[in-house]
């Protein structure tokens, strides 16, 4: 009796083992994905950030029930040096404790960060959405936090709404002067969709800043960065400026898709040319992706439709854009990141990666089951 124990508690702290020492070697999207401990990744609406030849994954780290998805720990990060086995690296953000006053305190909701790093101070910086505890989706502000270390920990700076006084670069002069208002219009009516477009909330936001939720940050080559975010009440893309050291914003911005009501938005560039890829906005629901591109980082932003292709595109395979990080080893492609939520357990929420490739200049990508990145692992 004793043997037979004896044995089947070997072969089960064996089997376990090598549960934990596997190495993935495929992209297996919606499907649990284990890190170096044997834990599924909890790191949700994530971004990527390479440095000195690692990649790191910062996201939201969930907790079970539905109250996961506020933030009751903080920012996750991982380290990996293939993009497939992914080492937990703790918490990079911290919550401050309950009833502490802070602004990031348990219970309040962090959304999407994204870290860059700033060659010029040598510091990590980390941009997420905000909102404050208790108050719903109400704040809709930027937040930012800083750390010397990729890893953390990040030390919480401030928050707020971007812009606060400046006009967009590409909004009309006499839009700024326009007295109409959201009480004079019914809402979603074809006449206040153009109102939102000629800068009704913009306006309506000028002096405290304009809001902002679903946002990403970019890095382009020649340093300068960009915070792209929801505004207006979701229904248009703002892109801004921000300082050398990423800290701020330098009040330089414009409008993206005004009143196309995008959220999710996730940037990269291919030959020049800058890509965005968003979604609509269905909450916590899947909806069908969008697809942007513009020769200037200032646009003009032209629409080039839905880059989801085949069954399933029309709600982009039950997945919401996060972030897009060049596929490495492989020419011309790039991976799409995305989250397929579950808002009922939201630590039971998956990663839906998949290969961007080009078809008639178009960012385009399909379901896969399981795929590699052969050409360089
Ligand atoms: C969709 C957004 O993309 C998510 O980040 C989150 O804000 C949910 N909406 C909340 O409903």
């Amino acid at each position: 009796m004793m043997k037979a124990f004896t044995l089947t508690f070997l072969l089960l702290a064996g089997m376990a083992l090598c549960a934990i020492a596997q190495n993935i070697s495929s992209f297996n999207p919606g499907e649990l994905w284990l890190d170096t401990d044997g834990k599924h990744i909890n790191a949700h609406g994530g971004g990527i950030l390479l440095h000195q030849g690692k990649y790191y994954w910062f996201g939201e780290h969930k907790v079970e029930g539905r109250q996961g998805n506020s933030a009751m720990v903080g920012v996750s990060c991982y380290s990996s040096a293939d993009l497939l086995n992914w080492k937990n690296e703790g918490i990079a953000l911290k919550v401050a404790d309950e009833n502490s006053g802070s602004e990031i305190e348990k219970g309040s909701i962090i959304e999407r960060p994204k870290v860059i790093y700033n060659k010029r101070t040598k510091k990590f910086v980390m941009w997420f959405h905000l909102e404050l505890k208790g108050k719903g989706y109400d704040a809709a502000r930027t937040a930012v936090a800083v750390s010397d270390k990729v890893t953390g920990p990040y030390t919480y700076l401030k928050s707020f709404r971007p812009n606060a006084g400046e006009w967009p670069q590409n909004f009309k002069e006499e839009w700024k002067h326009k007295t109409v208002q959201e009480k004079d219009m019914k809402a979603w009516s074809q006449e206040w969709k153009d109102e939102v477009a000629k800068g009704l909330f913009i306006r309506r936001d000028f002096e405290k800043g304009q809001m902002s939720r679903d946002m990403t940050v970019f890095v382009d080559d020649d340093g300068k960065a960009y915070h792209i975010h929801s505004s207006e009440e979701n229904l248009t893309l703002h892109l801004s400026e921000l300082s050398p050291d990423y800290l701020s914003f330098t009040g330089k911005w414009i409008t993206i898709e005004p009143a196309g009501h995008n959220e999710a938005p996730a940037i990269f560039k291919h030959k020049g040319k800058y890509y965005l890829i968003t979604s609509g906005c269905t909450g916590w629901d899947p909806n069908a992706a969008r697809s942007f591109v513009a020769e200037s980082i200032w646009g003009p932003w032209k629409p080039l439709g839905n880059p989801a292709k085949g069954e399933g595109a029309e709600l982009t395979f039950d997945s919401q854009s996060t972030y897009i990080i060049p596929a490495p080893g492989k020419k011309d492609t790039f991976i799409f990141m995305a989250d397929r939520w579950r808002p009922k357990n939201p630590i039971d929420g998956r990663y839906v990666w998949l290969p961007i490739t080009f078809e008639d200049d178009k960012p385009v990508f399909r379901w896969e089951k399981s795929w590699k990145l052969k050409d360089s692992f």
